[in-house]
């Protein structure tokens, strides 16, 4: 049975007033909180585990090696990789899409290819795209999603041809909350040849993921979402990919042999992992990512589910209040605009009430354009949310419609 009140327990800072209110953070899309059992593990190491990895012949800085490697199997199990090998740290998820638009990407597309994405990525998932087609020259296809969020799949397919050499989707929306139908739109890629990268990042939040089951190439996220430190994310990609990747960051740690004049290079993910990586920050993430499994990711997500219609139910009952993505597949992301308010007044009113809520573009401007809005107002939920903080946040909202 998940016991939200003795989760909540685990997170210090929700206890913590803000504004002489309650804590009601509602902005775990832009970065979660973390558990204590993170916090400890983060000071146990500064405080007695602490030196570099890989490196020393030493008792510590073989320990932290043991904990960084550790971690690595956490991710494995958390996505159920094939291997250790097929995890790769990255500063965030998208230094992740970076490795594999600068890597794989260089390397093996052409002027000839395609890349196929939707409207609804977040920036991370569209730069990269747009800097590599003007490098090499490929046709950066766009996608259109239906006008409530939820996947087109007939725009999908109708994109999709022999020419597609990499989809590159989201799983899960930052600013709809749309889930998209990943193992179908992989079986699809497949079949005409494209490899598929999986934007993660609100995705393995919420749902359990599998990789292989997916049969995804690449899937990338990060660390600070998955209520672990910032500083920190993951690529997963497929052994023979990585394999076949030249590295795109060179340094120490990387590498074979080096001479004056040429160098060898280590096999993944060392190969991708140049310079002292972050250490703690991995170790972290291992910790929170035990913690998320230890619950239950089909727990979790039942519970965020069942707050997903609870918040639906709550913010039909607020006039003028307009929820912008209303996808039927949808997670625990609320962005919304608020009649005669404008979404900044309206996220300074609720803070003065407790209440975090995100407002902006949320890294996807095209996106919110789309969707017919400059700044949208976004509410998000984590696995620590309760009725309660759904109740505070409506209460806050009612409040800020006196104000105008
Ligand atoms: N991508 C993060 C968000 O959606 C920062 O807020």
């Amino acid at each position: 049975m998940y016991n939200v009140e003795n989760i909540r327990k685990d997170f210090p800072i929700l206890s913590c007033s803000i504004n002489g209110k309650p804590n009601i953070f509602l902005d775990s899309a832009a970065s979660a909180q973390k558990p204590q059992m993170v916090i400890d593990k983060i000071v146990n190491i500064y405080t007695s585990k602490y030196s570099n990895v890989h490196r020393g012949s030493y008792y510590l800085s073989e320990a932290i090696t043991e904990e960084y490697e550790q971690s690595r199997y956490s991710v494995q199990k958390f996505l159920n990789a094939r291997s250790p090998q097929e995890i790769v740290f990255t500063r965030n998820a998208t230094e992740a899409i970076n490795l594999v638009a600068f890597s794989w990407g260089r390397r093996f597309l052409t002027k000839m290819d395609e890349v196929l994405i939707s409207e609804a990525e977040h920036h991370a998932n569209l730069v990269p795209w747009q800097m590599l087609r003007d490098e090499i020259g490929f046709e950066l296809k766009i996608f259109k999603i239906n006008d409530d969020g939820s996947f087109n799949c007939e725009e999908f397919c109708k994109n999709l041809s022999g020419k597609t050499k990499l989809v590159a989707i989201t799983g899960m929306s930052n600013v709809l909350g749309t889930v998209f139908p990943i193992k179908d739109i992989i079986k699809s890629a497949h079949e005409v040849g494209s490899k598929v990268l999986v934007d993660g990042c609100q995705y393995v939040v919420h749902h359990p993921t599998d990789v292989q089951d997916l049969d995804c190439d690449f899937l990338a996220f990060s660390g600070h979402k998955t209520y672990g430190p910032s500083g920190i994310g993951v690529l997963f990609g497929k052994a023979e990919l990585l394999d076949a990747m030249p590295p795109y960051q060179f340094g120490g740690d990387m590498v074979n042999v080096v001479t004056y004049q040429s160098t060898t290079f280590d096999i993944p993910p060392a190969r991708f992992e140049a310079g002292t990586p972050a250490i703690v920050q991995a170790i972290g993430l291992g910790a929170a990512l035990e913690y998320m499994m230890n619950i239950g990711m089909n727990e979790i997500y039942e519970h965020e589910q069942n707050l997903t219609k609870y918040m639906h139910q709550q913010i039909k009952n607020i006039p003028g209040l307009q929820e912008v993505g209303t996808a039927p597949n949808k997670g625990g992301v609320f962005s919304f605009v608020l009649e005669g308010v404008h979404p900044q007044d309206l996220a300074f009113i609720l803070d003065k009430e407790g209440v975090a809520v995100r407002v902006g573009h949320h890294c996807a401007a095209p996106l919110v354009r789309r969707m017919g809005h400059e700044s949208l107002a976004r509410a998000s939920l984590g696995l620590y949310t309760n009725k309660a903080d759904i109740d505070a946040f409506i209460r806050a909202v009612q409040k800020a419609k006196t104000f105008f």
